[in-house]
């Protein structure tokens, strides 16, 4: 399979986490793994400049990982955050937009995302229906699009429901992260801003989605997030002066999994003034997961989806895919290994689930349902 942009995200999203989190070994194998997904990105680039500005945030992250093993040897000092290590100007300013500018028409759709009912409701009514009754709209006068903020624990599943959404919309996807403003906008921020709004606005219906939109605080010291800093600020002032253009029709949505580390300028009216908290999923949901994870695939008729999904309380989905690919891979490699075709069957599923750590922590959970609590 190849790699996707979204793999690398992950592995490298994991992997400052881990850095941050001093959790030096897994940070290690993260950063590692990024660093391969951009390499192999790199040879899918279709420009040099693209080719080069990956490489080198390759070559970034293998430093890190370099200074991981340092770490475990000697114990650290100074405050140390991961995003002050991130590439901060492995710059191709003078690339034209037609380089930097990715866009895709995501095929997933709402029905691919388990769970979520109230979210998909909510993104139905501020922006589907809107859009697909627009003349109806403006003789009630609702208006379409604006912002949505999605908030909650890694793995639950913003990234895939903001792709959803561009897909339910049949609307073309235009996503920034700050992996892509650090490496590709340096110099040029503000035309770069620009030229995404204009190309959004040329397409009839678009969703831009912000990712990791905390790396908009202001980072103390912090000399790597200062283009940050000076970008995402101008999306949200670009959102503002977009609602106002009647025409396009376009739909911001943001996402973060630290919510608590939000500039209040993203709140503020006109912006992502809808803030939608993203749950780890419930039992219903996690039975979706595994008919959407496990129900192609070879299984053994003594496999208890309810039963497994009690089984999964606190997992996040990421957790769940993982599991059920991995519950997978066990009879796929015993098939291989020449035993006739074995069968995904209970017992192993529950010997991955028992190896496998949730990835959010009860008291993280606790944090996010405190804080959209005292939201609403
Ligand atoms: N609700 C869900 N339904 C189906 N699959 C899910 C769901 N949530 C997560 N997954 C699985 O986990 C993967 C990662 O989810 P995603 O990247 O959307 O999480 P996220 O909330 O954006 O995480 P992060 O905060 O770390 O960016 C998805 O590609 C999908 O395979
Ligand atoms: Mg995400």
């Amino acid at each position: 399979m190849s790699t996707t942009w979204d793999t690398f995200e992950r592995y490298r999203q994991r992997g400052l986490d881990a850095r941050r989190a001093g959790q030096w070994q897994s940070a290690k194998v993260y950063l590692l793994e990024a660093a391969r997904a951009i390499l192999e990105l790199s040879k899918q680039a279709q420009t040099k400049e693209l080719t080069d500005a990956r490489q080198e945030m390759a070559e970034r992250l293998l430093d890190l990982a370099r200074d991981c093993d340092n770490a475990t040897n000697t114990k650290r000092q100074k405050g140390d955050r991961g995003s002050s290590a991130e590439p901060s100007s492995a710059g191709d300013a003078g690339a034209s937009a037609e380089q930097w500018i990715v866009k895709e028409k995501p095929s997933i759709r709402f029905s691919d995302v388990a769970g979520l009912d109230d979210v998909k409701e909510e993104i139905r009514l501020k922006m589907i229906y809107p859009f697909a009754h627009a003349e109806l709209a403006e003789k009630f006068g609702i208006r379409a699009g604006g912002g949505i903020l999605l908030y909650g624990p890694p793995g639950t599943g913003k990234t895939m429901l903001a792709k959803a959404t561009a897909g339910e919309l049949d609307a073309t996807f235009f996503r920034i992260s700050p992996a892509d403003v650090l490496s590709k906008w340096v110099g040029e921020a503000e035309q770069n801003i620009k030229k995404l709004f204009d190309t959004a606005a040329a397409e009839p219906r678009a969703v831009i989605f912000i990712d990791e939109i905390e790396s908009l605080i202001p980072a103390r010291r912090d000399e790597g997030s200062s283009v940050m800093q000076r970008v995402v600020p101008q999306i949200l002032q670009g959102m503002e002066g977009f609602d106002k253009q009647k025409k396009s029709q376009i739909l911001f949505l943001g996402a973060t999994n630290v919510p608590w580390q939000l500039d209040p300028a993203v709140l503020r009216p006109g912006r992502f003034d809808e803030k939608v908290y993203i749950p780890l999923p419930d039992l219903p949901a996690r039975v979706r997961m595994l008919e959407l994870y496990l129900a192609n695939r070879p299984i053994a008729d003594d496999l208890d989806f309810s039963a497994i999904a009690e089984t999964l309380a606190g997992y996040s989905g990421a957790d769940i895919k993982y599991i059920c690919d991995r519950s997978a891979l066990l009879p796929f490699l015993q098939s291989v290994a020449g035993r006739g075709e074995q069968m995904i069957g209970g017992e192993t599923v529950d010997q991955v689930i028992a190896e496998t750590p949730r990835s959010v922590s009860p008291e993280a959970v606790k944090r996010f349902d405190d804080w959209a609590k005292a939201l609403s």
